[in-house]
């Protein structure tokens, strides 16, 4: 008999399905409950996704002695609340990207974790994808020499709508938090720390969010990352890591199914591999079952390092939501 690890989910929208339908792919796992603020839409998620159990609140699911741990799908400003709700009853949290809506808030969800003694992670899922860790590797062993410029977008034709997650500054829209984030996430991946300093310049629609926006970020050591992000035009969403050694491209770099690595002498060489959010999923059970509280691939530390890049830049371009700080 399998040891079957019991997931949650939290929020069932939009991700939480194509999350739990990945999920299926892992064997010993099983999506066993569902909390929505809405008994129905509870009860018609899982009886979609197979789960035994469905709650009329987030509090209940939180609680059900026997859910490992919960995938948190909620937007950004409510990651916050929600998360603690599941951490403070002890379980393991994979929670959205960005991990929360601004520096304060992901400091204090972090800081939630680590005092109730409980694992937390950014679902930073890119990086678990089989090509992203690849690319880590050749990182890793110097394929590339010296990484020295990172250069990513990622955009995309939203509609304008001002009650949507992406377009509401209530609901912590704009570019910056909903696919900057995955550019900013690949550069302090490639450069291994927090930038040195942050230019932004954003074009800031009539909702008041940054429909799109262009980062200029330097990392200590003379590192470069050239990135762009947006809610209101297609752009190709590649990635290329240029180094002192050669280069790696990453087309559709945010679910990467393929990499090209060329060295400056030498064949190029492609890896390929499928995109799926079970990977994520495989971490956290991995931490969980090892009693670790956090990842080595999206540790903690990085998560607040991103955040505070976000809120520069967001403040930079002038955007604010009602939430942050005065
Ligand atoms: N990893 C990825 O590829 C990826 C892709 C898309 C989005 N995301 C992230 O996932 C999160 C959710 O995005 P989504 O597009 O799935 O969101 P969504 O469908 O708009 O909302 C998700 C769910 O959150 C719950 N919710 C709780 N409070 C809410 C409120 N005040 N307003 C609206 N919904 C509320 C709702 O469920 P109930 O009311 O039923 O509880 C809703 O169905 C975001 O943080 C986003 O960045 C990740």
């Amino acid at each position: 008999m399998l040891d079957r690890f019991n997931w949650g989910i939290l929020g069932p929208g939009r991700i939480a399905q194509r999350f739990a339908a990945d999920l299926e792919r892992l064997p010993d796992a099983r999506l066993l409950a569902v909390g929505s603020r809405s008994a129905e839409r509870a009860e018609s998620f899982a009886s979609a996704h197979g789960a035994q159990r469905a709650y009329d609140s987030y509090a209940a699911l939180a609680s059900d002695p026997d859910v490992q741990a919960i995938y948190v799908a909620t937007p950004h400003p409510f990651h916050l609340e929600t998360a603690q709700l599941c951490l403070q009853q002890g379980k393991a949290v994979l929670c959205e990207k960005p991990l929360a809506a601004n520096l304060a808030q992901t400091e204090s969800l972090v800081a939630s974790a680590r005092q109730h003694g409980a694992f937390l992670m950014e679902a930073m899922w890119t990086r678990f994808n089989p090509v992203m860790i690849q690319v880590r590797t050749w990182l890793a062993e110097g394929r590339i020499g010296e990484p020295r410029l990172v250069t990513a977008d990622f955009g995309f034709a939203g509609t304008v709508d001002p009650a949507s997650r992406l377009f509401n500054p209530a609901l912590a829209g704009g570019a910056l938090l909903d696919v900057g984030v995955y550019v900013v996430s690949l550069a302090h991946m490639v450069f291994g720390s927090p930038p040195t300093r942050i230019k932004a310049t954003a074009a800031v629609g009539e909702t008041g969010v940054d429909e799109q926006t262009a980062l200029a970020l330097a990392f200590a050591g003379g590192g470069l990352a050239s990135l762009t992000c947006a809610i209101c035009t297609n752009t190709p969403q590649m990635a290329r890591i240029d180094g002192t050694g050669g280069r790696i491209t990453i087309p559709a770099f945010w679910h990467a199914t393929e990499a090209t690595l060329e060295p400056l002498h030498g064949e190029p060489i492609t890896t390929r591999g499928d995109a799926s959010y079970h990977y994520e999923a495989a971490e956290v059970m991995a931490c969980v079952r090892a009693a670790r509280l956090e990842s080595d691939a999206m540790p903690l530390d990085e998560s607040i390092a991103i955040a505070a890049t976000l809120d520069a830049a967001r403040h930079a371009v002038g955007v604010r939501y009602p939430f942050d700080a005065r």
